[in-house]
């Protein structure tokens, strides 16, 4: 925490051995009352959570296990902007410790290939007067080797230190993600998302693509062909006819 470079991300750190869901401690601490930039990290999680009710694997000692409590005064339809906010200054972060050049999966994957090293899940505490609090939630694959990943998941997820041959300081990648989130939120905050929007752009696995997005109720195929100002996925299907995705998983092709 010392060698923390944030003024206000991190300035409050709950760190613990364990607990079900870094996500259940931070939104209790943000109900209670908690500052903005608080963050809740665990060494081992035994009910780590994804999106869509999944289970977010989360072994102990070997990855980044940690949520973030943002207030920031911006109406609740912007919260899933968070996200894309995040991503960004995840995928920077992990450039300035690894030097190694992920990518991002609309709207919330960081791959490498077609291969999944970083989840991130935005939670939203809100009532009539706003957003009290954003909870992002930030997963991320540091030192597993393929082994330590469930059966079932070995072949779709990775972690850095798979990716760059070498075991990866945690400590040094947190500070980075804190530090590049406060200086993005910061951005956001001064000058809205369209500069955001153009760094995820470029970061992008998904602009550009043609993908498959399966929804609760239909299942589309086409182009991605960029996101709104509000994180909304375009999706140009063969008919001609843009489509706007909220929610989806994606399938590159
Ligand atoms: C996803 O890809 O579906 C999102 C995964 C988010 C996992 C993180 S780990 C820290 C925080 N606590 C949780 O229970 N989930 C998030």
């Amino acid at each position: 925490q010392a060698d923390l470079k944030t003024k206000k991300i991190g300035k409050r750190i709950e760190y613990m051995e364990q607990c079900a869901s870094t996500q259940i401690v931070a939104h209790q601490l943000a109900q209670e009352g908690a500052p903005d930039g608080t963050v809740v990290i665990a060494e081992l999680q035994t009910e780590g959570r994804g999106r869509l009710m999944r289970k977010w694997d989360s072994a102990k000692g070997q990855g980044i296990w940690m949520s973030i409590i943002l207030r920031p005064d911006v109406p609740p339809h912007k919260a899933p902007q968070f996200t894309l906010v995040a991503a960004v200054a995840i995928v920077r972060a992990i450039q300035s410790v690894t030097g190694l050049q992920a990518s991002i999966k609309w709207p919330n994957d960081i791959l490498f290939g077609t291969k999944k090293a970083t989840g991130i899940l935005t939670e939203l505490q809100s009532d009539a007067d706003g957003i009290q609090a954003l909870i992002i939630g930030i997963g991320v694959n540091v030192n597993q080797e393929r082994e330590d990943f469930d059966a079932g998941v070995q072949d779709i997820a990775t972690s850095l230190r798979l990716e760059s041959g070498e075991l990866v300081n945690r400590r040094e990648l947190v500070q980075e993600i804190l530090h590049f989130l406060e200086i993005y939120t910061e951005l956001y905050i001064e000058k809205g998302f369209a500069p955001l929007k153009i760094l995820w752009e470029g970061h992008s696995a998904t602009i550009g693509k043609a993908v498959r997005a399966r929804m609760s109720r239909e299942t589309l195929e086409g182009i991605a062909e960029g996101i709104t100002e509000d994180g909304v996925l375009q999706l140009r299907t063969a008919d001609g006819k843009l489509h706007g995705i909220y929610s989806a998983d994606i399938e590159l092709k």
